[in-house]
């Protein structure tokens, strides 16, 4: 039985580091998974990110993120998404269609109902089934980003959605917890706070709890 489940939150939540943990032991499950992420899902999507992440790019409006997020959706629905489900597997991505409400429309303010639509039409209306969101005060986050920034290579390696100020994050992250308000049954709403282990065991336990029932 074929399922999206999709990760979101802040910056620096534990998105990556639970979906690999997630990944790792569904596969020692038997279950076929696909990890993947956005917009870098694609080759394609990866060329895209290098233009919306990049740290020089101070002068990109709103309006040209969003196109550049929902260009490579529309890609990765298509190439990765899509055929993975059809092939009946379990498909786990980093960041989705809530992360462009949240933060294209709640932290850039662009028209909530103009992101909707353009987002039925790039994503084909490919929702996820189920969503976890990893939820934490914006500082912590922030701050556990900055300790893995500067354990990369490159010192300055700080995006240009991590330098944006504190209020951007807590619009992002307040849109974040409205949504998973509004769609109780497709969220699971994380304290991403604790230990990484205690989450891991959380999201293990939900994830199987649907997977079992969808079964
Ligand atoms: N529960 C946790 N407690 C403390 N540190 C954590 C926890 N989970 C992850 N980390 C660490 O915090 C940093 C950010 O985690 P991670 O990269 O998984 O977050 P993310 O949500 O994917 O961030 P981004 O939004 O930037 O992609 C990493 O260095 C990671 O090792
Ligand atoms: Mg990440």
């Amino acid at each position: 039985m074929e399922t999206f489940i999709t990760f979101e939150g802040v910056e620096g939540s534990g998105k990556s580091t639970q979906i690999q943990l997630l990944g790792d032991y569904l596969a020692g499950e038997g279950i076929p998974v696909l990890l993947t992420k956005e917009p870098s899902g694609t080759p394609i999507g990866r060329k895209i990110g290098d233009i919306l992440f990049h740290r020089g790019h101070f002068a990109m409006c709103p309006e040209t993120e969003l196109l550049l997020f929902l260009a490579a959706r529309a890609q990765h629905v298509r190439e990765v998404i899509l055929p993975a489900l059809q092939d009946g597997k379990t498909v786990l991505c980093d960041r989705y269609s809530d992360a462009t409400f949240a933060y294209q429309a709640a932290g850039r303010r662009l028209d909530p109902a103009f992101v909707a639509a353009a987002n039925d039409f790039c994503s084909s209306r490919v929702k996820p089934a189920l969503t976890l969101l990893f939820d934490l005060p914006v500082e912590t986050g922030l701050e556990r980003a900055d300790r893995r920034d500067a354990r990369l290579t490159d010192p300055a390696a700080a995006d240009r959605f991590e330098r944006e100020e504190l209020d951007f994050h807590n619009r992002v992250r307040q849109a974040y917890l409205k949504l998973s308000a509004a769609e109780p049954e497709r969220f699971r709403l994380i304290d991403a706070s604790r230990g990484v282990e205690e989450i891991a065991d959380q999201v293990r336990g939900q994830v199987m709890d649907f997977i079992n029932k969808q079964r």
